[in-house]
Parts: structure tokens; C-alpha cells; sequence
């Protein structure tokens, strides 16, 4: 008998800031064109958080529907990870700052950062403590304010991005339910295809720094493209191999929502009709850490994902990362 407790996710919150920013808006700042975006990417618009708003704003509005769809109390929560790479700051951690947001007094609280796959890295860490029995109650949020560390006059980077926060609590389900299986992975030594090179210890910030544009995201487009297709497309088939399941048994797939391309070229791939997909990036951009516990919510608000259902997420990101997860839906 397996000795680990089964863990799912037993609710679901998200959090997308008011302003919307248009492709067409865009035309306007950089020289693109909003048939440029559309047909490269597949993003139409994206939210953008407003100067007083900050990752963790998001993350607390996300946290308290998530934990209230769970029909939790505030104190009943154990631990918190958020996920992120734009922090309010690098201390107190931005998981800290939730929980003194909505007063959950009895958690623990610490931040991860693996870039747009730090939502399926959380929720790996989470549910080894619930499955260990150290915790019951694990609140795991990704979120992201982008826009803050995106370079407006950029036109290769500056439509890419949005701002959002997602969140989910996981528990202890009825055995065969909930997370199936979670795989990782980790290339650090192509670390270099996207970073954001100042403001740590390696280069503070300085006037050198901020007239440089150090600040900013830098990536290579083409590299990081050419890296999700492999990495989630291997990610995403290893991962239900490994729970003895073929690709048809597959109801849905909630990939990182980066770029329409790149999903499509996985779901070719995997051989996964497009229907089977979920997809809103056309609404939203790019929201890194947040694009797949915000698609999450939506796809079990709308009842696309249905309990019974299994659905695969899978994620690539900076570091390099990646990361899936194979559950079997139980709400
Ligand atoms: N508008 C108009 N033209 C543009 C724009 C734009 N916004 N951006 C680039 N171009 C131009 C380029 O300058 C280039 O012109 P050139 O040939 O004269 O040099 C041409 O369009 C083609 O550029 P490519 O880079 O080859 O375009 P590509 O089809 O690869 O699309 C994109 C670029 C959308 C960035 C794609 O490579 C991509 O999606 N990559 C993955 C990005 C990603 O997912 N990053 C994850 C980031 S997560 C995080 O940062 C936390």
C-alpha cells in the first residue's frame, strides 16, 4: 500500500488587473502592428497592473477566492509559496506580505522563483508536504507584474507580456484523485536565453544600470521558442507515460501560455487535438507564473475541466525550467 496521502487541488482563485492594453495601443509606442502580434504570438491584449498596484495586490485578491472556493478559513492555512519573478521587493518575501494581507496568522510563508514554471514548482513543493502529512492546508500562488520590469520601447519583448495572479489551495483527496504525478527539470547552463541581468548582488542597481536598460527583460526570442517546443513537448510525454496513460486519455491540456506557436507546436507534437487545449493568452498575453493557475481557474469556472477529468499542465520558463503535472481532476 502506497504510504503517502493523495493531494489535489480543492480550489481556485485569480486576480487580472482592470487596465487593458490593446495591440492597437501598442502601435502606438513601438513600431509594430497589431497583425504583427496577432499572427507571431496570438495575443490580441493584456492587463497591465497600475503604478500603486503591486505582485502582491494580485496575489492577495487571487488567495482569498482561492481559499474560499476551498471553503477554508483564513487560519486553517499552513503554508504559502508564492511563485514569482517580479517580487514586491527581495525581503520580506512576497509570500510574507500575502499572509499578512489576508491575517493567516498559522502559516508559513517563503517565496520560489523558477521563472514562468514557478506555479508547477510549487505545487510539487506543496503537495510533499501534504503527502508526507507534515501539512493539510497549502496555499500555493503564482504571480507577476511583468510590466514593471518590461522594457516599453522594446518592440521585440514590450508585446509580449501581462500582468496576473493565480492561486490554488491543495489538500488531501480521496486516494487515485488529485496530483498523479509532478516532473521538473532544470538547464542552468542556458541560463543566459532570458534574464534580467541587474538589481541583484551580481550587478546592483546604479545610473550605469538603469541607462543600460539592465533592469529590463532581455531575451532570446528565437532560443526560448526553439526550448519550449522541446522541453514541454518531452515534458508533457514522459509525464503520462509515467502514470501508465497514453495521450488519449489526455481531456485537457493547460500549457504556459507564452505564445499560440509554441502551444501549437507542442499539441502537434504530443499529437493533442487543439480542443483538448486550453488557450487565452489572446486576452491576456503572457503573464509568466501566472498564466496557468489563472487558465486553471477559468477552464474549472467555465466547467471546460470537469471532476473525473485528467488534465496535464505543463510549463517552460527562465533558469532555464520546466516543469508538468499529470492530475486527475476532483472538484
Ligand atoms: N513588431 C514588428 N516586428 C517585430 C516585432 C514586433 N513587435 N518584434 C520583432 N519584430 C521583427 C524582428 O525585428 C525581425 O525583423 P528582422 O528580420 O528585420 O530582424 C522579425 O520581426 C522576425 O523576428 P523574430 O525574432 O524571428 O520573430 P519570431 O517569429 O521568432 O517571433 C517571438 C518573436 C514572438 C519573440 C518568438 O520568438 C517567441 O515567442 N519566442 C518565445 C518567447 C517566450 O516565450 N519567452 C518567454 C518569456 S517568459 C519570461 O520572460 C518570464
Amino acid at each position: 500500500m502506497n504510504k503517502f496521502l493523495s493531494v489535489g487541488i480543492t480550489g481556485t482563485g485569480s486576480c487580472l488587473p482592470e487596465k487593458k492594453l490593446t495591440n492597437f495601443d501598442l502601435e502606438k509606442m513601438v513600431d509594430t502592428t497589431d497583425e504583427w502580434i496577432r499572427t507571431r504570438t496570438g495575443i490580441s491584449e493584456r492587463r497591465i497592473a497600475d503604478n500603486k498596484t503591486a505582485t502582491s495586490d494580485l496575489a492577495t485578491e487571487a488567495a482569498k477566492i482561492a481559499i474560499d472556493d476551498a471553503g477554508l478559513l483564513l487560519e486553517d492555512i499552513d503554508l504559502i509559496i508564492v511563485a514569482t519573478a517580479t517580487p514586491d521587493m527581495a525581503f520580506p518575501s512576497t509570500a510574507c506580505i500575502v499572509q499578512k494581507n489576508i491575517g493567516a496568522k498559522n502559516a508559513v510563508a517563503f517565496d520560489i522563483e523558477a521563472a514562468c514554471s514557478g506555479f508547477l514548482y510549487a505545487l510539487a513543493i506543496g503537495e510533499q508536504f501534504i503527502k508526507t502529512g507534515v501539512y493539510r492546508n497549502v496555499l500555493i500562488i503564482g504571480a507577476e507584474t511583468l510590466s514593471k520590469i518590461t522594457n516599453w520601447k522594446d518592440r521585440r519583448t514590450c508585446v509580449l507580456f501581462g500582468d496576473g495572479a493565480g492561486a490554488a489551495v491543495l489538500q488531501q483527496v480521496e486516494g487515485g484523485l488529485g496530483i498523479l504525478s509532478s516532473s521538473l527539470g532544470s538547464d542552468g547552463f542556458r541560463g543566459d536565453y532570458l534574464t534580467q541581468p541587474a538589481g541583484g548582488s551580481r550587478m546592483p542597481a546604479s545610473i550605469k544600470t538603469i541607462l543600460n536598460d539592465l533592469h529590463y527583460i532581455h531575451m532570446d526570442g528565437r532560443e526560448v521558442f526553439k526550448f519550449a517546443v522541446r522541453a514541454m513537448s518531452k515534458s508533457a510525454l514522459e509525464i503520462i507515460k509515467d502514470v501508465g496513460y497514453n495521450i488519449e486519455d489526455v481531456d485537457y491540456m493547460i500549457p504556459h501560455q507564452a505564445n499560440i506557436r509554441i502551444i501549437e507546436a507542442v499539441a502537434k507534437k504530443i499529437n493533442l487535438t487543439m480542443d483538448k487545449v486550453y488557450v487565452n493568452l489572446n486576452d491576456y498575453g503572457n503573464m509568466s507564473v501566472a498564466s496557468i493557475p489563472v487558465a486553471l481557474d477559468e477552464a474549472v469556472k467555465k466547467g471546460s475541466v470537469k471532476a473525473g477529468d485528467i488534465i496535464i499542465l505543463v510549463a517552460f520558463g527562465g533558469g532555464l525550467t520546466w516543469g508538468s503535472s499529470v492530475i486527475k481532476w476532483c472538484k
